[in-house]
């Protein structure tokens, strides 16, 4: 593979302005808690997309996939969600910058679910995106693993973006536009994980961040004789969006059912697990899950709170028994699992030398997330590569993973 600077100087007959990489990310814990206003802790990974970027004077946009070998120009106005996957994660993060920059206020508000307005600052004229770019990107996160690639790439854009056109923008504003772009141009509900840590990642540390104030905290990841593994079940998540959109409704439903009941409440924190019991239990009629759904998150939320003290101890051994208890209610109660991933678990779960297992992101495939003593990582692996391809009839890929930096500009 050439590097992504030759790649871009031979598509385009000049050379790129900069280059930015993206990770993907991991999380230990907090699943399908960012939208419900919780805890997560995820970190970014040594897996990337690569983005070389460069101004043209005409109002086009020219893409370049490399690994997909495809090349798709759009127009830069009036940009609507394209028929092309990949090209709206693109496309949306522009619309996201062309809102600030068509701003005639010098407050564009952009708006999150889960937070008050962020103000962004109009960028001034001379940093205005009148006109296209040429970008070329690759990568080797793998698609549709969990790992984010999605986020890594709208991230690598805005990061370019904002370095180009002199924006201004924070990473945490970037986060924000990043997510509301998945909104607008890829019909993902997502909460903001997943661009936070692909922007703030640091190296060997996971970030506790509070999805309700955007607070966060970064926490060494001791991990001595111990290292990340992800094994990946092959399987892309295609149900993914349509359920993930489903679950997001599913808990405000739950939620704004407490609510009536409990008006002091305002959001999942404010929440115990016995108010779950009793606004609830009874009411998940007509296979409705409501009731599944909830328990869940509120389990989970005092999960995490609790797997930061172990972290803080250094007790990793408590630690991994919460991703096995989180794994569980991912299963049952969340039901954002699959057969392999389910395998994937058990096949572990009675391992002295694993510590904690459990399926990682959306769901329904991609990768779980194991915490695995280095010096049995390899018959590990062995061991589960031929029972997953004899009870799966699917190859196991394996990826031994590393905690990185954050999006950042590449040097020449
Ligand atoms: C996906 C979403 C995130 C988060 C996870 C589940 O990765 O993009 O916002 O909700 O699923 O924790």
């Amino acid at each position: 593979m050439l590097a992504i600077r030759t790649q871009f100087s031979n598509h385009f007959n000049y050379n790129a302005a900069l280059v930015v990489k993206s990770p993907g990310r991991i999380n230990l814990i907090g699943e399908h808690i960012d939208y419900n206003h919780g805890f997560v802790l995820p970190a970014a990974i040594d897996k990337y997309i690569e983005v070389a970027i460069g101004k043209r004077t005409d109002d086009a946009i020219h893409m370049v996939a490399v690994d997909l070998g495809e090349t798709i120009i759009v127009p830069m106005h009036n940009l609507q969600p394209h028929a092309t996957a990949w090209v709206n994660y693109i496309i949306g993060v522009v619309d996201q910058v062309l809102n600030i920059t068509h701003a005639t206020t010098n407050n564009f508000i952009v708006t999150n679910n889960n937070t008050p307005s962020t103000k962004i600052n109009a960028p001034t004229n001379e940093t205005n995106l009148a006109a296209g770019f040429d970008i070329c990107i690759q990568g080797n996160i793998p698609l549709g693993a969990g790992l984010s690639s999605s986020a890594a790439l709208e991230c690598a854009v805005l990061f370019a973006l904002n370095e180009l056109y002199n924006l201004s923008l924070t990473k945490m504003q970037m986060a924000l536009m990043a997510q509301s772009a998945e909104h607008k141009f890829a019909g993902v509900h997502c909460g903001i994980m997943d661009m936070f840590a692909s922007l703030h990642g640091q190296k060997n540390k996971a970030i506790l961040l509070d999805c309700d104030s955007l607070a966060f905290t970064y926490y060494p990841l001791v991990l001595n004789d111990y290292c990340i593994v992800l094994f990946d079940t092959q399987i892309k998540h295609v149900l993914a969006s349509s359920e993930y959109n489903t679950r997001r409704l599913e808990c405000e439903r739950g939620l704004a059912i407490i609510q009536e009941k409990y008006p002091i409440v305002k959001t999942f924190r404010d929440i115990s697990l016995e108010q779950v019991e009793a606004c609830l239990a009874s009411n998940d009629i007509n296979g409705s899950k409501v009731y599944q759904r909830c328990k869940y998150v509120v389990e989970e939320m005092q999960r995490v709170q609790l797997a930061v003290q172990d972290l803080t101890k250094g007790d990793m051994q408590a630690f991994g028994k919460k991703m096995f208890e989180t794994h569980k209610g991912l299963s049952k109660l969340y039901e954002v699992s699959c057969p392999e991933l389910d395998f994937l678990v058990e096949a572990v779960s009675n391992n002295e030398n694993v510590l904690g297992a459990r399926m990682m992101g959306g769901g329904f495939g991609g990768c779980t997330i194991n915490i695995i003593k280095k010096s049995a990582v390899e018959e590990i692996t062995k061991e589960l590569t031929a029972s997953y391809a004899q009870k799966m009839h699917k190859e196991l890929a394996v990826y031994i993973t590393s905690i990185e930096e954050g999006t950042h500009l590449v040097a020449e």
